[in-house]
């Protein structure tokens, strides 16, 4: 096992009607800004139930944070949070309002240029204080109600914003304010969080055997209560496990210790910046083509996860490797998300614009081993045709 540190600072509230207890946790005196995105929360109730759960407190409303949250957006939040004294954050959506609301908590304390905030990577960014922020999630994915890090989309870019000063004070994981997400929301959420997994398990062995093991359960229990929840959408406990799963997948705790890939997610994000496509649809294009491509860096882990998640046994190891990977192509169809770049319009001579971004943005040494280069990534967009 590698060495590591590991704290995750962030109260979670799990489990149904527990909004009013946001009275007991957001300090009593905070001028309080509530931020959301295009309306899913007024239009299902969740909104009217913050309202009252923050009582008398002074709040202020931000509406508008779009999905893959742009900068200037978000830059008008900061404006208001600057101009009204604003000192709580309380983000009440998806990915997307929660990973813009941390932005805003980064930049209205921020001296500097506020754009300097894109450019660390998966670095801390250099800010030596933050607002306190805390969220209500709605949509389970991304994990970001439980993580230091957010993704804003600026000039044709997704870029990463990392610090331990950006988690979340609490969470509010209330499985039943899921019950409104359409039905491609809750696949896009099941494919995210099973790509969040892998790309901290299928690199090379290290022998953690603790990630290892929870990483396989956090994918069985994917695997099993996916598809239920798109069955029964008020099926309480199938919710309650997809959301605890999104959480578990990227916060912190299997990726302890272990080596990382993210390739993925980097080549995904030129993707959604370039054609639009949704963040989940984008990994479920890249991972079957990639694995493919990067068999034998991965063969060992491969391996484990053909045995330990799909129960393959049987065969040479070539071929369970090829099953693992069309099994695993199979669970995103039988979702509704689509994994191949022609069933989002993209075509082949469209492959050049990728590489150019992902070249721009430095993005020219990625994986677990860093020898993940564009040639490498033009290889992976061709197979994912
Ligand atoms: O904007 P509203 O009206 O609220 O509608 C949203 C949005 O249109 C809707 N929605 C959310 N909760 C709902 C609901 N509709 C009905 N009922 C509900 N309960 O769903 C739509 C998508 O929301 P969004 O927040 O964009 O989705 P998601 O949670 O998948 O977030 C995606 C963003 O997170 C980033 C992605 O890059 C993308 O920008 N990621 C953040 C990560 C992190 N912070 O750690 C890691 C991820 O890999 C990911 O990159
Ligand atoms: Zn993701």
């Amino acid at each position: 096992m590698q060495q590591f540190d590991y704290h995750n600072p962030t109260h979670i509230v799990f489990g149904q009607d527990r909004l009013a207890e946001l009275d007991n946790l957001v300090p009593a005196d905070a001028h309080v800004m509530v931020l959301y995105g295009g309306g899913s929360v007024q239009r299902n109730g969740t909104l009217e139930k913050v309202r009252q759960g923050l009582g008398q407190r002074r709040v202020s409303e931000f509406a508008g944070i779009e999905p893959n949250p742009r900068f200037d957006t978000l830059m008008k939040a900061v404006e208001v949070v600057r101009r009204d004294g604003v000192d709580f954050l309380l983000a009440v959506g998806g990915g997307s309002v929660m990973d813009g609301t941390k932005f805003v908590a980064a930049a209205a304390p921020y001296a500097g240029e506020e754009t300097d905030l894109l450019k660390s990577g998966f670095n801390p960014i250099p800010i030596s204080g933050a607002l306190p922020l805390a969220t209500v999630a709605t949509l389970p994915a991304t994990g970001s109600e439980m993580n230091m890090g957010a993704v804003v989309s600026h000039e044709g870019g997704k870029f990463p914003v990392m610090s331990p000063l950006l988690f979340p004070r609490f969470s509010f994981l209330d499985p039943t304010l899921t019950f409104t997400l359409p039905a491609h929301q809750v696949a896009n959420g099941i494919v995210d969080a099973f790509v969040h997994v892998v790309e901290q398990y299928v690199t090379f062995p290290v022998g953690a055997q603790v990630q290892d093991r929870t990483a396989e359960g956090i994918l069985r229990a994917l695997i099993e209560v996916g598809p239920q929840t798109l069955a029964n959408p008020t099926d309480y406990d199938a919710r309650a496990n997809l959301m605890w799963s999104a959480t578990c997948a990227l916060n912190g705790f299997i990726g302890a210790g272990v080596p990382h890939d993210w390739s993925t997610h980097m080549i995904g994000h030129e993707l959604t910046a370039l054609f639009g496509i949704d963040h989940a649809q984008t990994l479920a294009i890249v991972l079957p083509s990639l694995w493919q491509v990067r068999k034998e860096q991965k063969r060992a882990k491969l391996l484990q996860y053909a045995e330990r998640v799909w129960d393959i046994r049987d065969g040479s190891e070539e071929q369970r490797i090829e099953q693992a990977i069309e099994r695993t192509q199979s669970f995103f169809e039988s979702l509704g998300v689509k994994t191949r770049l022609s069933d989002y319009g993209v075509r082949a001579e469209q492959i050049d614009d990728v590489i150019k971004a992902l070249t721009a943005h430095g993005m020219v040494a990625l994986s677990e081993t860093g020898d993940l280069t564009p040639d490498v990534s033009r290889d992976i967009l061709q197979g994912a045709l």
